[in-house]
């Protein structure tokens, strides 16, 4: 059994912070999505990993990710040159997979829960793929699932105008070696692409068998802003243990699990887990509340913050109360103490609520 971790294309829903990086590094908190997507192939025993990158931010992952050596894992990048959808990064990686079964794993997907009783059953039963659905509210951005009232599955579409379900297809799907056939005879979709679900539901179409389970924990595509909190907010409460390696002063108060990093300063401030905090940040008469992840280097002074995510080397200063925010890189929040005018320097796609 081999992996394909999928950890190309653009991430136009999540700019602006994707015009500067990969939406897979984009931390939840304080790791990269794509490390979460890597813990679940490492812990079913997958040594074989094969990671697709594109041109633009290829260097940046492999950067991010390494040898696999993090994971005790061998990975080998492979580049898809244009977005020709996920059906032709398979093509792209065929020699990389032979005839080896696999699993595909899209990089900007998080589930609650390992991946091992899908891969047992895919081990037990030998079907064509295996695929996850999950129950969303939206199915319209989605890959959709038609199936029977005895929960068989009738038939696959790639983002429709009228779902038949809300039954939406999860990016984690196990396939044999038939999928290559089914990749070989689909033409590109509406938008362009080879889009794997039209595989899928060729497998259907040519009598290979194709097994469904509906996800019983959580899952998020971590796209969106608000799914990117929500993830966070998740990912803090189930995942985090508190831990604290840098200095808290006599005067703050931590409550409830925090996980703080080397290097990191807390004066006169209350902070309310769970949160993470990175390395070499330093937090002063302030206030940081539940699920709310900051990075390393940030420096916040005088301000509140909850429910939000502050990334690598951002400031607050006198920001007297900011939630559900998703803040980049380097960013500088201040208040201007001197009249009520906004002063603003916004890279392109920025979203301000005052
Ligand atoms: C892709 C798949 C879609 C699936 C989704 C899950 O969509 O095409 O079937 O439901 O991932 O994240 P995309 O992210 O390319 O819009």
């Amino acid at each position: 059994m081999k992996a394909l971790i999928l950890s190309g294309g653009k991430g136009t829903r999540l700019r602006p912070l994707t015009y500067s990086g990969a939406k897979q590094l984009v931390p939840v908190a304080n790791r990269p999505i794509l490390f979460y997507c890597i813990d679940n192939i490492a812990q079913i025993g997958i040594k074989e990993v094969g990671i697709i990158i594109s041109p633009e931010t290829g260097r940046e992952i492999k950067e991010a990710v390494g040898n696999g050596s993090l994971w005790n894992i061998k990975i080998q990048y492979i580049i898809q040159d244009i977005p020709g959808g996920l059906a032709h990064a398979v093509k792209v990686a065929r020699d990389f997979l032979g005839d080896s079964p696999f699993v595909m794993y899209l990089g900007d997907n998080l589930i609650g829960g390992g991946i091992d009783r899908f891969l047992h059953d895919f081990e037990r039963n030998s079907p064509d793929a295996l695929i996850l659905l999950k129950e969303v509210e939206d199915p319209k951005n989605f890959g959709v699932a038609e199936v029977s009232a005895n929960g068989r599955l009738i038939r696959l579409i790639e983002k429709p105008d009228e779902p038949p379900s809300n039954l939406a297809l999860v990016g984690i799907y196990i396939f044999s070696q038939n999928i290559h056939r089914a990749i070989e005879m689909i033409k590109p979709s509406k938008r362009g692409e080879l889009e794997i679900t039209d595989a899928i539901q060729k497998l259907i179409d040519m009598g290979f068998t194709v097994e469904s389970f509906i996800l019983d924990t959580w899952w998020l595509d971590t796209g969106k802003k608000d799914d990117l909190l929500t993830a966070n907010a998740i990912v803090l409460d189930e995942w985090l243990k508190g831990s604290i390696n840098g200095s808290v002063d006599g005067a703050s108060k931590l409550l409830g699990r925090i996980s703080v990093g080397k290097g990191s300063v807390i004066k006169s401030s209350t902070i309310r887990g769970p949160v993470v905090i990175g390395e070499n940040t330093t937090i002063e008469d302030s206030f940081v509340g539940p699920y709310t992840s900051i990075g390393n280097n940030v420096r916040i002074k005088n301000s509140s913050a909850e429910h939000s995510v502050i990334m690598d080397g951002s400031e607050l200063r006198d920001i007297e109360r900011m939630e559900e925010s998703l803040i980049g890189r380097r960013v500088t929040l201040l208040r201007n103490s001197r009249h009520k005018a906004l002063r603003l320097m916004l890279g392109d796609d920025s979203v301000v609520e005052v």
